[in-house]
């Protein structure tokens, strides 16, 4: 029995919705174990796009698809997405989606407070999604969140409401927004119930029976290492745990269940929203790589920065997430590029570093130093077999590997689910 955990390696928008409905045709489970609907998740399917948020990859496939405890629900956008997915001929039923009974709840405090921060003063900006992701788990660990079973239990969300609405009313009055009212909680919670209790279930005995049972489990993360709350690059990061070592807690399974971790990894470097980015290329560099790779968000619409890939960034993650090999994603968006950088250690006030620092400051002020390979003119696009790329192609990929101390096991050479060559099946590790 081998589960898998699909993480993004570097900041997120890695190819990870790809990868995970490839591999999904393997496995009997999917589950969604931390995040959002902050999470833009990318299937293309005989040039059918599907867009995923909150619901986890397999639905596409009608595998049972699980939303566990780690992470936050927004119920609106939840039945959003379903009706979004249901015009495009994917039904999703209480038979194939289970979401924890004690996952957390985002409500439109939290969307509103969320954005009502990255509108306050420049310098604290974080470029969030906006869709209340980090208000709800601050009230989550706060220990004043509605859960998804409060849903179940109406008469009880009135004491609910009142300790999460105090604290969320002084904060509201000290910048200086109207307070809110209970009963505008209460209808917006009540109304929505109905439509998502039919897909709660106790998830982590769900999963427990499934694995003894000799079940597939394919753990979906979201976001990527470098915007997890503890390993990124804080205080620009999400406010979840994102590396591979969560799937355990956000699901409710041992760390034993987790046999395989698969980083999603992008032949160069993208991000969304604000914070350091050591390799970014703000030149016509990063527009061939916006433009190639159509690097635009998922879920905001906003342009991904870009920049050469950044082999020290994940190195690191592939010791904080325990990464045993790699998908090696958007190869083909190199293609034509007369030379390649590669970031291969940071300069920090004169001395060479091999590791990102964890000081904001020092985040900041490290300069990228970069080896050069030759690029290549050949096309990549929907290579399927390993002997299709060119020579120095297979260079970079080989260079990769060495520089990162973890084997590429999958490659992908377009959207296209089947654009997609396995080296290793991660399943059969
Ligand atoms: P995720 O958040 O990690 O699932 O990634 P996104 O879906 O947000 O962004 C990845 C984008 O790249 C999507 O538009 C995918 O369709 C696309 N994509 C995935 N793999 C490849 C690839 O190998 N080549 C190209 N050109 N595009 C890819
Ligand atoms: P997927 O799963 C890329 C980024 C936001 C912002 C920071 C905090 O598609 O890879 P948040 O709304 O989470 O509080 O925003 O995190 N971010 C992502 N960037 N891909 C994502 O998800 C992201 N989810 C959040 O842009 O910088
Ligand atoms: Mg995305």
């Amino acid at each position: 029995m081998a589960n898998v955990v699909v993480v993004g390696s570097q900041w997120g928008d890695e190819g990870k919705g790809k990868i995970v409905d490839w591999l999904s045709e393997q496995a009997d489970v999917v589950v969604r174990f931390q995040g959002g609907h902050n999470a833009g998740h990318t299937l293309v399917i005989d040039g059918v796009s599907y867009k995923l948020s909150l619901l986890p990859s397999g639905v596409v496939r009608g595998k049972l698809s699980v939303i566990g405890n780690g992470v936050v629900i927004d119920p609106h956008a939840l039945v959003a997405e379903m009706g979004r997915l249901a015009e495009q001929g994917v039904s999703v039923s209480p038979q194939t989606l289970k979401i924890a009974d004690n996952a957390t709840l985002i409500l439109s405090l939290h969307r509103e407070l969320d954005a009502l921060r990255e509108s306050a003063a420049a310098g604290t900006k974080i470029g969030t999604t906006k869709r209340g992701i980090g208000p709800a788990y601050e009230d989550k660990v706060g220990r004043r969140a509605i859960r998804v079973m409060d849903l179940a239990n109406l008469q009880t969300l009135p004491a609910k409401i009142d300790r999460m609405l105090a604290h969320h009313n002084a904060l509201r009055r000290g910048l200086g927004e109207p307070e809110i009212e209970a009963s505008a909680i209460y209808d917006e919670l009540a109304s929505v119930a109905d439509k998502v209790l039919p897909f709660m279930d106790t998830v982590w005995s769900l999963l427990d029976q499934r694995r003894r049972a000799g079940d597939r489990i394919l753990f979906e993360g979201a976001q990527g290492a470098l915007l997890d709350i503890d390993h990124g690059t804080y205080p620009f990061v999400t406010s979840s745990n994102t590396v591979a070592g969560q799937a355990a807690t956000g699901s409710g399974l041992g760390p034993g269940a987790v046999s395989y971790v698969l980083g999603i990894t992008k032949a160069y470097t993208t991000r969304v929203g604000e914070g350091p980015f050591p390799s970014e290329q703000d030149n016509e560099v990063g527009d061939f790589l916006g433009t190639r790779g159509h690097e635009f968000g998922t879920v905001t619409g906003r342009k991904r920065r870009c920049g050469w890939f950044d082999s020290v960034l994940v190195r690191q993650t592939v010791s904080t997430s325990g990464i045993n090999g790699i998908a090696l994603t958007k190869l083909d968006v190199l293609d034509g590029l007369d030379e390649i950088r590669i970031c291969v250690a940071y300069e920090l006030d004169g001395k060479r570093i091999e590791h990102l620092p964890a000081s904001q400051g020092e985040q900041a002020r490290v300069k990228p130093i970069y080896e050069t390979l030759p690029g290549w003119k050949e096309s990549t696009k929907g290579a399927r077999s390993w002997a299709e790329l060119p020579a120095q192609a297979v260079k970079y990929v080989r260079y990769v590997e060495e520089l990162i101390g973890a084997p590429v096991t999958m490659l992908s050479t377009s959207p296209e689910r089947d654009d997609t060559i396995l080296v290793q099946n991660p399943f059969q590790d």
